[in-house]
């Protein structure tokens, strides 16, 4: 018996890193998953990895910016499993530069994957819940939903050349409080994990020449200077270390467990000690 039996949850992102971690976590304790990324190839690998070990997987292939992806996201879940219980807002990158070489686009960009998308994603699933929620509530039953949206100590306490990333990350920290506020009343309840430093792509060593990810045909350098992890692990992080995506998902699966349904509206930082 897994404490997620029967639920059905949407993972975005959940192609690499953190998210496909996320899922396969969600899948061990009985959850069916739809997976999103935006490439295909690692999404469907995480599909499969799912099907290996005996879980079931839908996918839902794109951009989560797309304007109408909220809505294929949620009747992805409906028309595949007859559910909607978790929510994983994941999906994301960085696009780092010190505010003076920082363009729109790129402020822009950063808005609309950590901040608009999640907006979009959470109003689409609005209305199946509400249903749902109310046929519970008349027959006497309360069921608990759960929405985890993810931010970064980026976000609680600012990070020099991340004005894009801490804004939109902190961002996100205002959506989760003013939405479990407005979804109490349909036994949902949101809540937001801040990570500190987990060893994905997005936090790799820089190199002499920059690790460039494609993000929808665009070539963006990603990475810390190694002296920052040095001095992360020595001195900035309490535990230690930079965490793994398995700890990240961890954290993620407490909001989404039996365990956190009297807790909503909470920011939790998953970073081996960090505090703000
Ligand atoms: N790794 C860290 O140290 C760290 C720290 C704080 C917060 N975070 C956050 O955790 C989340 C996951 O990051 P990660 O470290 O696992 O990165 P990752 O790059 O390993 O995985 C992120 C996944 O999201 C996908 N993605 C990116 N843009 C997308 C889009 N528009 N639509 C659909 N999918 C998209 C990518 O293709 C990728 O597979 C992100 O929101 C990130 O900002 C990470």
């Amino acid at each position: 018996m897994g404490k997620l039996d029967g639920k059905v949850a949407l993972v975005s992102g959940a192609g690499r890193g953190i998210g496909r971690a996320i899922a396969l976590k969600l899948v061990a304790e009985g959850a069916r998953v739809v997976i999103n990324d935006l490439d295909a190839e690692p999404a469907a690998e995480t599909a499969e990895r799912i099907r290996a070990r005996g879980g079931d997987a839908a996918l839902c292939v794109g951009s989560v910016t797309d304007a109408t992806f909220g809505e294929r996201f949620v009747a992805t879940a409906l028309e595949s499993f007859g559910a909607l219980d978790i929510i994983v807002n994941n999906a994301g990158y960085t696009w780092d530069n010190v505010i003076q070489k920082m363009t729109d686009e790129q402020f822009q960009a950063i808005m609309d994957v950590h901040v608009t998308a999640p907006f979009r994603i959470l109003r689409a699933a609005a209305e199946p819940i509400r249903r749902f929620a109310k046929a519970e509530a008349a027959a006497g039953r309360e069921v608990f939903r759960k929405v985890v949206n993810i931010s970064s100590v980026s976000g609680l306490g600012g990070n020099a050349g991340q004005v894009n990333y801490a804004s939109a990350k902190a961002a996100v920290v205002g959506m989760t409080k003013a939405l479990a506020k407005e979804w109490g009343r349909y036994k949902v309840t949101v809540n937001c994990v801040a990570f500190g430093f987990i060893r994905t792509r997005l936090a790799q060593p820089l190199t002499a020449q920059p690790n460039l990810i494609d993000v929808a045909g665009r070539q963006i350098a990603i990475g810390v200077q190694p002296a920052m992890i040095d001095a992360l692990e020595k001195q900035m992080i309490p535990l230690g270390r930079l965490g793994t995506p398995e700890e990240a998902a961890d954290g993620v699966y407490l909001f989404c467990s039996p365990e956190s349904d009297y807790i909503s509206g909470q920011v939790v930082t998953v970073g081996g000690g960090i505090t703000f």
